[in-house]
Parts: structure tokens; C-alpha cells; sequence
């Protein structure tokens, strides 16, 4: 791993993007969401009709897949995926990608097509990177790790304000009881409950524990 790498990680809804994005912006750092991969991935799976339940299918259909990576000039906003050449950013809160990501993430041929490429990121950035399994399987060495929780209530409200139609719940179920990278407090994690902070209250919280020299002033 050659950059360095901040790992953000917990269940749906609990602050992860808002809180990386003010993180990466506060260090001039790149973000990325390990959730627009996976989102990505279930949107090409509704767009080609190949059916989450057929791991052979899925397995022969993401071999061929071609995932491109545009990155912004702005290390904050992350980077575009393209699959197969199109622009999957358009689908990424499409109702039928939140009923399907949680099923193809359990896959583990799914997950090790994304985490080769989100290891790829770090050869040449230093990352801000959120998701359910960054500090424990994408990056575990890397020192810095938070893990953000949430009230259920909470959660799901700040979703439904979004005025995105989610599974936030059915999906926090499948994340964590799934065999391969459940979502899990990740050793050495600080874990930040987020239920009654504001977001600057949650990124500050998480920059004074970084200790980074883009942090230390005069
Ligand atoms: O924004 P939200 O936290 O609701 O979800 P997301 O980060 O966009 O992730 C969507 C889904 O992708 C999750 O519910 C997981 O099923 C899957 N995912 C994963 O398995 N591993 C990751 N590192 C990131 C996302």
C-alpha cells in the first residue's frame, strides 16, 4: 500500500459519506465509496437481467465486465464508474439497486472484483474510503479506522430526508450476517456513535484522532 489510507466504515445511513467527504476535504485527500462499486456491480446485474440467485450466471457475467475509473479533479467528489463504457451514476439510488446490492455483495466472486480495484486507488492516493469491510479486509493494516454508528430511528430517517426509497434495515440484516466480509466493528476501530452529533461535530471528532501532519498547524 503505498498511499495512505483512511477507512470509514458501518451500517447503511449512519454518516459515512457526508463524514468522509468533510474528512477528505479537510486533508485534500480522495474520497471513495466502496458502496458505488457494489451499487455499480447490482445496477449492470438489473441492466444485462442476470439474476442475483444464480451465482454461476453472476460469476460468468462479471468475469467479462469492463470497470472504468474516472477520476475527478476534485479529490473530494471521487471517482465515476463506468461498466462496460457506460455511466453507472445515473443508477446508483435506483429502488432496484437497493433491493439487489446486499445479494450480490455476498458474493464472494463479486467482492473480490471491487477490492482489486479499490486497492488499485491507493497505489497513487492517499484515501478517504467508506464502506462495511474497509478496515477489516480492503485495508486492515492501514492504522486509521472508524467505525460510525447510529440509532436505527435515526438512521433510517436521515435516509428517508434523503428522499431515497431504501432497505436500510434489510439490508444492515444481510450485511452482517453474511460468510464472506460481514460488516463488523473492525480491530483497533474508533467507533463514533453519530445518533445526536452533527456532522462537523463527527468530523472533527474523527480528525482529532488522526493525528496527520496536513493536520498540525504553525
Ligand atoms: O450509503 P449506504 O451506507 O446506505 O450504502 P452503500 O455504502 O452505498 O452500500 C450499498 C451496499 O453495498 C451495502 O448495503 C452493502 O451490501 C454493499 N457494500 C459492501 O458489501 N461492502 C462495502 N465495502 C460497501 C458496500
Amino acid at each position: 500500500m503505498a498511499g495512505r489510507v483512511i477507512a470509514i466504515d458501518g451500517p447503511a445511513a449512519s454518516g459515512k459519506s457526508s463524514v468522509s467527504r468533510g474528512v477528505a476535504a479537510a486533508l485534500g485527500w480522495f474520497f471513495v465509496s466502496s458502496g458505488h462499486f457494489y451499487r455499480a456491480i447490482a445496477w449492470g446485474t438489473v441492466r444485462d437481467q442476470i439474476s442475483s440467485n444464480s451465482p454461476d450466471s453472476l460469476i460468468a457475467w462479471i468475469a467479462t465486465r469492463k470497470l472504468t475509473l474516472l477520476e475527478d479533479e476534485d479529490p473530494t467528489k471521487g471517482v465515476s464508474l463506468l461498466l462496460d463504457g457506460e455511466n453507472a451514476s445515473p443508477h446508483l439510488s435506483d429502488s432496484q439497486v437497493a433491493t439487489t446490492v446486499s445479494v450480490i455483495a455476498a458474493m464472494p466472486a463479486v467482492r473480490d472484483f471491487i477490492n482489486a480495484r479499490l486497492r488499485a486507488l491507493s497505489e497513487n492516493h492517499d484515501l478517504v474510503m467508506e464502506g462495511r469491510d474497509i478496515g477489516s479486509v480492503v485495508f486492515p493494516l492501514t492504522p486509521w479506522k472508524f467505525y460510525l454508528d447510529a440509532s436505527p430511528e435515526v438512521r433510517a430517517r436521515r435516509r428517508a430526508s434523503e428522499g431515497a426509497i431504501d432497505t436500510v434495515s434489510e439490508r444492515d440484516r444481510l450485511d452482517s450476517t453474511r460468510a464472506t466480509a460481514p460488516l463488523t466493528v473492525p480491530p483497533g476501530a474508533i467507533v463514533i456513535d453519530t445518533t445526536h452529533l452533527t456532522l462537523d461535530q463527527v468530523i472533527q471528532t474523527a480528525l482529532e484522532h488522526l493525528h496527520l501532519p496536513e493536520l498540525t498547524t504553525g
